[in-house]
């Protein structure tokens, strides 16, 4: 049984593991992560392995703080500010690697870029301090599938791949990190996630433009298919039709006899952003022809909700026309 409960005894094992080559899911904040050694290209094989993911796509690693972060990645002046202003929390930061960065070369994909991140959640930190290593962890789901916000959902994905599955119970935020480039003077939003773009801007003083739904070019996880349910997405529906699930958001969500969950009755996007993966997965599982998402206001947290819904139903779209003669 690879769910535990995290003690400290728990957690010196699960680092003990990391160690070892093994690979961990722990939680944060955002979501449950699938963690290895980022030092250990063998141990991260493990990790692209478990999750069937493509190997382009580069991981995220986790560090306790600025600190450390500097010992992999060079930090210019707008990259300090932001770790000041946001870790630890939910934004991770791609920076050019140090020459003789000792992160292996698998965890960027081969890029001449590396993603940090210092979680907040307390059993992360727990475990990065046991440890003493970068965790490279992405989320820990089979890849093109919904983020995992419990244990639970971390054990369907993956079984008993990993060695461990720490349980923290449901994650605060429940929407992955706002990925977040800096190059020089050059920055770059690569992916809306639980930092609202707002809040960048207010520490940065000028405006940032949000990625491009499909343009997969600088950070892969912009591909369509990246957070894709299998069942196709109605979105902007009013009111569910027969045959269908329904996605509901607010106080005026229809009544409706079918499968139904509402993300917020009382129409709170922080709320909804939680609730958000569990809820597709759910509906996504209810044997359904599709699912009606009615409309969600499209700032805060909105936007990344918006962005990943958008998204799932650009993959559903792909492979309904695949399916053509
Ligand atoms: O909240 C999170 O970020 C969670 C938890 C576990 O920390 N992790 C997560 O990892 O969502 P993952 O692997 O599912 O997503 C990582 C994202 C992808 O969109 C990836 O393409 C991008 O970060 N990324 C990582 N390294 C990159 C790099 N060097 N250049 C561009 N994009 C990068
Ligand atoms: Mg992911």
């Amino acid at each position: 049984m690879p769910i535990v409960a995290p003690t400290k005894e728990s957690i010196d094992r699960a680092a003990e593991a990391l160690a070892k080559g093994e690979i961990v899911a722990f939680p944060t904040e955002t979501v449950y992560g699938l963690g290895a050694n980022a030092l250990n290209a063998a141990a991260v094989a493990k990790v692209f392995a478990a999750k069937d993911r493509p190997r382009f796509n580069p991981l995220i690693v986790h560090v306790l703080g600025e600190e450390e972060a500097e010992s992999y990645a060079a930090v210019n002046e707008t990259a300090r500010r932001l770790m000041k202003a946001f870790w630890p929390g939910p934004l991770s930061l791609v920076l050019p690697r140090k020459s003789g960065c000792a992160i292996a070369g698998l965890v960027s994909a081969g890029l001449d870029t590396i993603a940090l991140r210092a979680p907040s959640n307390r059993i992360a930190r727990a475990l990065l301090e046991a440890a003493e290593l970068p965790i490279a962890a992405p989320s820990a789901n089979r890849s093109g599938r919904v983020s995992p916000t419990t244990a639970a959902h971390v054990e369907a994905e993956l079984g008993s791949l990993p060695a461990m599955i720490l349980d923290g119970g449901p994650c605060t935020l429940g929407l992955e990190s706002t990925v977040f480039g800096i190059d020089g003077e050059k920055v770059t939003l690569l992916r809306m996630g639980a930092l609202p773009r707002k809040e960048i801007e207010k520490v940065l003083g000028r405006k940032v433009a949000r990625p491009k739904p499909g343009s997969g070019v600088t950070s892969p996880g912009q591909l369509a298919t990246h957070y894709a349910p299998s069942t196709p997405l109605r979105l902007n529906a009013r009111k569910p039709r027969r045959g269908e699930a329904l996605l509901a958001f607010g106080p005026d969500a229809p009544s409706f006899a079918g499968p139904a969950i509402n993300l917020s009755r009382r129409g709170d996007l922080t709320e909804a952003a939680a609730n958000f993966f569990a809820a597709l997965r759910t509906l996504d599982a209810a044997g359904v022809e599709s699912i009606a998402v009615m409309p969600l206001p499209d700032h805060g947290l909105g936007e990344a909700i918006n962005d990943r819904l958008k998204r799932a139903r650009i993959s559903a779209t792909l492979t309904a026309s695949a399916d053509l003669p």
